[in-house]
């Protein structure tokens, strides 16, 4: 038997992964009132690394109070956050995995209870949010510093990593998406324009974290809703990236993100292939794949033969931490999740947890 990619080492700019597993930006929803993690997120880092992930992306954490999502946000906005930032890159080195802070501005998508007044590149609302506040030329160069500042605190926290969230509705996503960007300044109208706060998200991020650092993009690479952004679109975004100084891709897409349920066969699994293949056309960078990865002879295979570098996963490692061990001793192996979304908070304090109960909902079948 051929011993497959997955279990291989890889390197992205100066970071050395142990293997192609990557846990997938997963909110714990589990911070204190300032951003900083409590100390069941910090058991959730650790339960990761020891079950041998090669790099943890963090949940996404908020680059000024002003983008923060929701009340129990993990933050990045601020230097007194860098020690608890560093706890928790500690947490991940300790086990010999790689951490990448994942950072993030929600724009329209902000709670309004938690945010005064939420802002966006245009007035449109998102579904059960206030209309937002346009964002001033002044503003949008404020909060690329302030993404610039957050990853320079990342660094300096000992993350091996950052990754840009350009996905699922929030801020970038909301500038690069024609429904909710109607902008007629150099921000809005032309692809190029819609991403022009990527760029310089991009453009600030590496200047603050210097040459080598590896700054990764979770590109949400079409909006999946009529008018938005398109697979073609956003897959020429994603040939733009190696020029702007981004080591590597995660491929998502959807206005709302792409969680899609009841992932029990392998002719369910890995549901965002297509965009990923379009993003493979446009980009040489290193493509992670997420959603709905869930066996190891699916992942090898998309190692193996569609040009995929990395595979990513979410949801299995909230039930099975340990996955990636599990993973490596069986070639046949397959996460237990069932993709039934229960693992999603209800009430603030609850945190992420796996909710279904052995045996409940049927087992996932071959
Ligand atoms: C509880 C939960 C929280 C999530 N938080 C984030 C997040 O902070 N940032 C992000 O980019 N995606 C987030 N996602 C989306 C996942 O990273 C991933 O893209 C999606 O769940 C599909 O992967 P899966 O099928 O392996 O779960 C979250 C998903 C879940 C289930
Ligand atoms: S509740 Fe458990 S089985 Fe359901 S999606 Fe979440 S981790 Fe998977």
């Amino acid at each position: 038997m051929t011993p497959g990619l997955l279990f291989s080492p890889i390197q992205i700019g100066s970071m050395a992964l142990r293997n192609r597993l990557v846990r997938s930006a997963t909110a714990e929803k589990l911070c204190l009132p300032d951003g900083r993690p409590e100390e069941r997120t910090f058991d959730i880092y650790r339960r990761l690394a020891h079950g041998g992930i090669g790099l943890i992306i963090s949940g996404h954490a908020y680059v000024d109070p002003r983008g923060k999502c929701h009340a129990q946000m993990m933050g990045a906005y601020d230097d007194a956050l860098t020690p608890a930032l560093a706890r928790l890159a500690e947490c991940a080195h300790k086990d010999g995995a790689r951490i990448a802070l994942q950072i993030n501005h929600g724009g329209r998508a902000c709670d309004p209870a938690v945010v005064d007044e939420p802002v966006a590149p245009s007035p449109v609302a998102a579904e059960n949010r206030p209309v937002p506040r346009e964002l001033t030329p002044t503003e949008i160069s404020e909060l690329t510093a302030a993404f610039g500042r957050a990853a320079g605190r990342a660094r300096a926290a000992g993350f091996d990593a950052v990754q840009i969230h350009a996905a699922h509705g929030y801020l970038i996503g909301q500038f690069l998406s024609p429904l909710v960007n109607h902008r007629t300044d150099h921000y809005g109208g032309s692809l190029e324009n819609r991403a022009r706060f990527l760029h310089e998200v991009a453009r600030s991020v590496r200047r603050a974290v210097g040459v080598g650092f590896p700054v990764l993009v979770k590109l949400g690479v079409s909006d999946h809703t009529e008018g938005g952004l398109t697979v073609a679109e956003g897959a020429e975004v994603a040939g733009w990236l190696a020029d702007w100084g981004i080591d590597a891709i995660e491929t998502s897409a959807g206005l709302q993100g792409a969680v899609q349920t009841r992932i029990t066969r392998p002719q369910r699994e890995a549901y965002l292939l297509e965009s990923a293949r379009a993003v493979r056309h446009y980009s040489p960078l290193p493509i992670i794949l997420v959603g709905g990865l869930r066996s190891r002879p699916v992942m090898e295979q998309l190692l193996a033969e569609e040009g995929i570098d990395l595979v990513s996963l979410s949801r299995p490692l909230i039930r099975e931490p340990d996955l990636p061990r599990k993973l490596e001793n069986d070639p046949e192996g397959r996460a237990e999740c069932v993709s039934c979304n229960r693992c999603w908070p209800r009430t603030p304090g609850e945190g992420i947890a796996c909710k279904r109960k052995q045996g409940e909902m049927g087992t996932p079948t071959a």
